[in-house]
């Protein structure tokens, strides 16, 4: 069992790899955290871990260790884990330990995302029971740990078992104390077209946080932190990785406090949020996934790309290869009708895609966007003969079929918001923001949730669609809901969010063997959350091949690349007007949901040519990238930014493939060597360079090669542009290596 019990100690030992995590009950019954981090040995009690003689943790009157559930005014004067007011009006709970359970297996969480087992024997999982006796509070802390992956997870759920309402201000999913603060502090940062850049700064005292307020996790962060120890790198040192399962206003934070400790906590965001529980009632937390590795973020970006990939990812479409699709809309935007439609699907399907997608403007009378949101029922001026019958005709070419929805909006201009103007999130006698046009539809009121499922469900239906695109183009403003009474408007968010989760499960359900991709202005909510809804999700409204490299490897951090919807289109980019070469544009996007965004009708034969090469190389090389492992050998964010590097190494490591990618030509570079990672050192690869040259570096290159010398020695790259015929800027070069 990865969960031990010491009875005389009164210690829990959740274990797994290189993880320990130590909760103790100490002498005044308030639950303890001893030890979270590098593993240590069962069998022996370690209470007296955390406490000292001297200021660190002690700083605080009430009790001397870290807490598991650390709350506010009882002499720990750090940023607290959980804040509940009781009917005195005061924080001042004093959580005691009643029992625990430990079962083998990880619940769901009533209506939330969260990851999961197969079997009961991969996970085990403690629920241990607080209370405080004053307000009737019960507090369950639920943690997980899987048995081969270092993976803990955490969420709480809170009961009022007493007689008086309680305000629950602050729940944080996970709160972690660090003995020492020598640690860089990883987020992410970005904005619509530029989303999740690393930004990696050494603690300090005082606090650093990430945080949302937009209603969704947002294109400008995501609900991940990443500790590194200074001297940690891709592949040596240790690091700690937390991840929120939740799409909305979250917070995760770090403090050091003067003693050079480290609490580190992550959840629903308190600055949004305020819970009336009543009596008799629960509210429950997302979860929040702990991730530890010793050997680097490689190592740590490894568990978590397998997890969120085998148990956070359900469904049909989980472990299978993704279709290659076709997107229409850098192709016509919202200039189309049905034969128009189809003549793009035609010359799509003899380049090879395998799924056309139908995205925004098929439906009311929307010709730009500042309508008809709402709306769910076919512009009959632009497809005469309805979704159902150009649906037909796509499939008639051989193609699946997907659509594009947002059904989480009403335009102004819309049937829906004319019949039901108290459906929008709005507060009364108030302005009402308006963003790209449109208003936010108020999915905490479940006659919404219920209305989206009639209006979606026949339309889903009629064209039996292959695949969704789920979208979501603006933040939440106004946050109030007619169904809710003012002083329970702190939950709006959150119930909205419940609303999105439940529209979600109906539908995933409704349409089991439909490819869901979820998309929010590009990556404006790309996160774990969703991640257990739709298996794929559109990582950014920017195209370009350069700025998708930094997209895409930040991203990677966390995010399995099967998870990372990534498309070729059409040059001058749209988004930033680079031109970049096609191939380039290709290796970028098949280290992803791959995919095409351009108008092939406009190609010209020799493009058409090298498309078709391209599918018919990613065929052959599609599980690899969608299944095997991903590593970053250089990032686009040190140094000058010049080369970005990955690989991907099926599981076996008998095939791989490699990319390399130069942004600005440089006379006389000197030769650089790529090592590569993960292969099989006894094994010899036959190393191919794509596309196929004969330029001074490919036949360097090219050959067959042990895979010692591979990781050890690397290949060439970057030799002079002069020679190595990989002329000009934005030059890719993807390898190929099959064990032979
Ligand atoms: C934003 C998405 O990110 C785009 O891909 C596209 O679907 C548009 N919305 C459509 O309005």
């Amino acid at each position: 069992m990865p969960i031990e019990w010491l009875p005389e100690a009164r210690q829990l030992h959740l274990h797994s790899g290189s993880l320990s995590d130590v909760i103790g009950v100490l002498e005044s019954g308030a639950l303890g955290q001893p030890h979270f981090g590098g593993r240590l040995a069962t069998g022996r009690s370690y209470r007296h871990l955390g406490r000292a003689p001297f200021p660190g943790f002690d700083n605080r009157t009430g009790d001397p260790v870290p807490l598991v559930v650390p709350t506010p005014d009882r002499g720990d004067y750090r940023v607290p884990g959980l804040v509940v007011i009781g009917a005195d009006g005061s924080p001042a709970l004093d959580l005691r330990y009643v029992d625990h359970v430990v079962s083998a297996g990880k619940p769901d969480l009533p209506g939330l995302p969260s990851t999961y087992v197969e079997s009961d024997g991969e996970a085990d999982t403690v629920e241990i029971r607080l209370a405080d006796e004053p307000t009737g509070l019960e507090v369950v802390v639920r943690a997980s740990i899987f048995r081969d992956r270092p993976v803990v997870t955490r969420s709480l759920t809170l009961t009022n078992r007493g007689p008086a309402l309680l305000r629950v201000e602050t729940a944080m999913s996970v709160v972690l104390d660090l003995p020492d603060d020598d640690w860089h502090l990883v987020t992410m940062t970005g904005a619509w077209a530029r989303e999740r850049e690393p930004v990696d700064r050494p603690l300090a005292p005082g606090r650093r946080s990430t945080a949302s307020v937009r209603g969704a996790s947002g294109p400008d962060t995501n609900p991940v932190l990443i500790l590194r120890r200074p001297m940690t790198d891709e592949t040596t040192g240790e690091a700690l990785g937390l991840a929120l399962v939740w799409s909305g206003d979250f917070l995760g934070e770090v403090e050091v406090e003067p003693f050079r400790t480290a609490r580190v906590r992550l959840g629903v965001n308190p600055e949004t949020f305020t819970w009336h529980l009543e009596p008799g009632a629960s509210f429950t937390t997302p979860e929040a996934v702990v991730v530890r590795s010793e050997a680097g973020l490689d190592d740590l970006s490894q568990t978590f790309h397998g997890l969120f990939r085998e148990r956070l990812a359900r469904g049909a479409w989980r472990d299978r290869p993704r279709p290659i699709l076709l997107n229409n809309w850098e192709a016509t935007y919202f200039d189309f009708d049905a034969d128009r439609l189809v003549e793009i699907a035609a010359v799509a399907r003899d380049l090879g895609i395998e799924l056309f997608v139908l995205d925004d403007g098929w439906f009311g009378q929307r010709d730009s966007d500042d309508s008809s949101l709402g709306d769910w029922t076919v512009d009959r001026r632009k497809l005469p003969d309805g979704i159902g019958s150009l649906a037909a005709r796509i499939r008639g070419l051989g193609l699946a079929f997907g659509l594009w929805i947002e059904p989480e909006m009403a335009s102004p201009r819309s049937r829906l918001f004319e019949a039901h103007p108290e459906w929008v999130l709005g507060v009364p006698g108030r302005h009402r923001t308006e963003s790209r046009n449109q208003l936010v539809l108020d999915l905490a009121n479940p006659a919404v949730v219920d209305h989206l499922t009639d209006a979606l469900t026949p339309v889903l239906r009629e064209a039996a669609v292959d695949y969704v695109k789920w979208d979501m183009n603006r933040n939440l403003t106004e946050v109030w809901s007619p169904t809710l009474p003012p002083e329970r408007q702190g939950e709006v968010r959150y119930r909205y969010l419940l609303g999105v989760y439940e529209l979600y499960r109906r539908l995933t359900a409704a349409f089991p063997d439909t490819l869901f991709e979820s998309c929010a202005s590009g990556g404006g909510r790309f996160d774990p959350g969703l991640l257990a809804y739709a298996p794929q999700a559109w990582a950014s409204d920017d195209t370009d091949a350069i700025e998708r490299l930094r997209i895409q490897h930040g991203a990677s951090l966390v995010y399995p690349i099967s998870s990372i919807g990534a498309h070729v289109s059409a040059v001058p980019n749209h988004q930033v007007g680079r031109i970049t070469p096609l191939e380039t544009r290709a290796a970028v996007a098949v280290f992803g949901a791959f995919g095409y965004e351009l108008d092939p009708t406009r190609l010209d034969d020799a493009d058409r040519a090298a498309i078709r090469e391209q599918i018919a190389w990613f065929r052959a090389r599609r599980e690899v990238l969608q299944l095997g492992r991903f590593h970053r050998l250089r990032s686009p964010f040190e140094g000058d930014g010049n080369e970005t590097a990955w690989l991907a190494v099926a599981p076996g490591r008998g095939r791989a493939v490699a990319a390399w990618f130069r942004v600005r030509s440089r006379p006389m570079p000197g030769p650089s060597r790529l090592r590569l990672r993960d292969l099989d050192p006894d094994g010899r690869y036959r190393v191919t360079p794509w596309p196929p040259s004969g330029d001074a570096m490919a036949a360097a290159d090219a050959g067959v090669r042990g895979g010692d010398e591979l990781m050890v020695a690397g290949l060439l790259v970057d030799p002079d542009p002069r020679e190595a015929g990989l002329r000009g800027d934005f030059v890719a070069r993807l390898f190929d290596l099959e064990r032979i």
